[in-house]
């Protein structure tokens, strides 16, 4: 089995998803949509962006290499009676199922930063992007103090180090890097740019309790305490979440989360 598809679909993304609705829809009305724009949505998950997306009423197709992600999203758009808006299996690293320069707009929020081959990667965003179409990423930021960056960077303290060759996701946070990939496939660097923007977890529960839903169900933290576990470190791993994701809930009700965390956008104009 592919352990990058492995690791997503071990969990439950939708799980964390539920706390990320807020800020996907405020992340999708700025992007300009309007009816009929072919939107490709790119690790797509259970559709935290592509939902919004389809609601403005863009044709969207989300690939996500998780089967259970990609049946989660097909059955939210049913729900919403969204026709439009449908949910595919597919790797990040090769969409061949994708004609080139089919999309209008790609998007990739927290999405394709996780697949391997991040050369491969850009070269496949830009392959299905047509001339003149626009991509939108959002990606963590290695050593940034915010909640993901530092979940991550807590996690990677109890797994065994990755295999020789791994390149990290976090990569993907780091400018420079974003634009050696885009370039590599012929995209002008003026035609790069870059901002620094916010996302909001919301949870109704405490922050012990979102720690949970992480240990639960978000594949790297689950790999992390199973890592932990062995080593007889757990109940330490638990405490650290424990310690950072309290300091960082700003919610002033009692039994409810609310934790922003900052964010690399990138925008590329093919
Ligand atoms: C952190 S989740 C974000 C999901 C969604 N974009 C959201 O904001 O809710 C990362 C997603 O990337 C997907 N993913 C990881 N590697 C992938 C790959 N190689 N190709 C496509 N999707 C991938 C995972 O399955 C997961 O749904």
């Amino acid at each position: 089995m592919n352990p990058n598809k492995a690791l997503w679909e071990k969990g439950d993304f939708t799980q964390i998803a539920a706390t990320m609705r807020e800020s996907g829809e405020e992340l999708v009305g700025k992007l300009g949509i309007t009816q009929g724009l072919r939107v490709l949505d790119l690790g797509c998950g259970d559709g935290t962006t592509a939902i919004p997306e389809a609601r403005l009423g863009a044709d969207v197709t989300g690939v996500d290499i998780a089967a259970n992600l990609v049946e989660a999203g097909n059955a939210r758009a049913k729900t919403e009676g969204l026709t439009k808006c449908k949910f595919y299996e597919g790797d990040a690293t090769d969409l061949h199922e994708l004609k080139d320069s089919s999309f209008d707009l790609v998007v990739s929020i927290f999405g394709a930063m996780f697949a391997p081959k991040p050369f491969d990667v850009a070269k496949e965003i830009v392959r299905v992007t047509r001339p003149g179409g626009k991509i939108i990423m959002g990606n963590w930021i290695p050593g940034d103090p915010t909640l993901v960056a530092q979940i991550l960077k807590i996690s990677s303290a109890y797994v065994p180090p990755p295999p020789e060759g791994f390149v990290s996701p976090m990569l993907w946070g780091i400018e420079e890097n974003v634009a050696e990939r885009f370039t590599a496939t012929g995209v002008r660097k003026e035609n790069i740019s870059f901002a620094r923007e916010t996302f909001t977890f919301k949870a109704p529960y405490k922050p012990a309790e979102f720690v949970q839903v992480f240990k639960n169900y978000y594949g790297p933290t689950m790999n992390a305490f199973e890592a932990a576990e062995k080593n007889n470190k757990s109940q330490e791993l638990q405490q650290e979440l424990e310690r950072l994701f309290k300091s960082q809930n700003t919610s002033d009700t009692d039994g409810a989360t609310c934790i922003k965390a900052t964010f690399l956008k990138v925008m590329v104009i093919k």
